[in-house]
């Protein structure tokens, strides 16, 4: 092991918080400073994470300036985005950046292009990658033994108001960005690069509700250049204190069934078959690690010099070019989607 890695978050909320706690638990980590936009909220997330000897700022360049950073951990609402991640980039500084990160595509290039440019090493937010069924169907797929992908089908549905910039349409762009664009991304990591995608987005059942201005209920579809197709649907009309995000994959010799009850108290679970010479094997994954650690653990390895990371920065461009071709697609109300080609 190398020397300690100095790590600066950005951002105190849910996640900032939820980062900072298991880099607390991370050897050869250390959180060494933190920014918000109001000291008070700095040192109550020190305090959470028990981050002793972590600076609090206010002034995201001073922290930039004066901590001297291996990595930053980017945890802001998608509006909230001001140079920060082009300036760390710049300052050699690698990232860690919640999805999505951005919510309009010209962002995030200006992101990719720094942070390719300065050759730093990034991690986008995207945990189900870190899934014990998903390894093991990559696996497979790049071994040949699964054959062919073709098909994707997955939902995110769930029944929250959330805060107040996750239900306003100006500063989250909605459920599709915020929640259903972690299936799209399931679906773009087994199936490659997309090549179009349409859908339908509705607000169905929260038109009453003052300040919600995003869609509840979405559709999409995305086609890939190597043939195979997605199909995709959100909700924010189901279950309340049930959040599924649940999926399947079908190659040709191979399928993964990834299930979830939406129920904190059942464990997730996977299960991969495989078929071909007359024979079906089953394998079934108790799906109980924690992604988020994963994550970390994953980043801090490639900044270390190990294997790339699992969801570089570009992966966060391609789900928003997606997602935003899905959003466009809808606008004529009552119409049919047209596809949007995504070069
Ligand atoms: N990967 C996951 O499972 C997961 C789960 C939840 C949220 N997220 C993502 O993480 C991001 C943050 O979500 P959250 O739940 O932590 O939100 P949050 O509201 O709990 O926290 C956001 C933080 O950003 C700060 N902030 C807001 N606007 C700012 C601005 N203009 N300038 C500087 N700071 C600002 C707030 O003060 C707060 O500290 C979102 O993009 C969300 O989609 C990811």
């Amino acid at each position: 092991m190398g020397a300690t890695l100095r790590a600066g978050i950005m951002g105190t909320g849910f996640m900032g918080q939820s980062h900072g706690k298991r880099l607390g638990q991370i050897e050869g980590v250390t959180v060494a400073a933190i920014c918000s936009r109001a000291i008070e909220t700095g040192n109550a997330l020190r305090d959470k994470i028990a981050a002793t000897d972590a600076v609090v700022y206010t002034d995201f360049d001073r922290m930039l300036a004066e901590a001297n950073l291996d990595m930053v951990y980017v945890c802001l609402p998608p509006n909230a985005h001001r140079g920060e991640v082009e300036r760390a980039a710049e300052r050699g500084i690698h990232l860690f950046l919640e999805k999505p990160i951005a919510y309009d595509v010209a962002t995030a290039e200006s992101m990719v292009r720094a942070i390719e440019k300065a050759g730093v090493v990034s991690q986008v937010g995207y945990h189900m990658r870190f899934r014990k069924g998903v390894e093991r169907l990559k696996e497979l797929m790049d071994s040949g033994e699964a054959g062919r992908p073709t098909l994707f089908q997955g939902r995110y549905w769930c029944n929250m108001l959330g805060k107040e910039w996750w239900r306003d349409q100006s500063q989250s762009h909605g459920q599709l960005f915020e929640q259903v664009i972690h299936i799209y991304d399931m679906a773009l990591y087994f199936l490659g690069k997309p090549s179009g995608a349409c859908g339908l987005v509705e607000n169905l059942c929260h038109r009453d509700v003052p300040g919600y201005s995003i869609e509840d209920t979405s559709a999409g579809l995305v086609r890939f250049y190597n043939g195979a197709m997605a199909s995709i649907v959100g909700s924010n009309c189901a279950l309340p204190d049930h959040f599924i995000g649940d999926y399947r994959v079908v190659c040709e010799r191979a399928t993964l069934d990834f299930h979830s009850t939406g129920d904190w108290r059942v464990k997730d679970g996977s299960t991969v078959f495989r078929y071909g010479a007359g024979k079906i094997e089953k394998e079934e994954f108790v799906e109980d690690r924690d992604l988020y650690l994963a994550e970390s653990l994953d980043f801090i390895n490639a900044i270390r010099g190990g294997t790339p990371p699992r969801a570089p920065v570009r992966v966060g461009l391609e789900t928003i070019r997606v997602v935003s071709a899905i959003l466009d697609s809808s606008s004529q109300a009552g119409a049919a989607p047209v596809s949007k080609p995504l070069d």
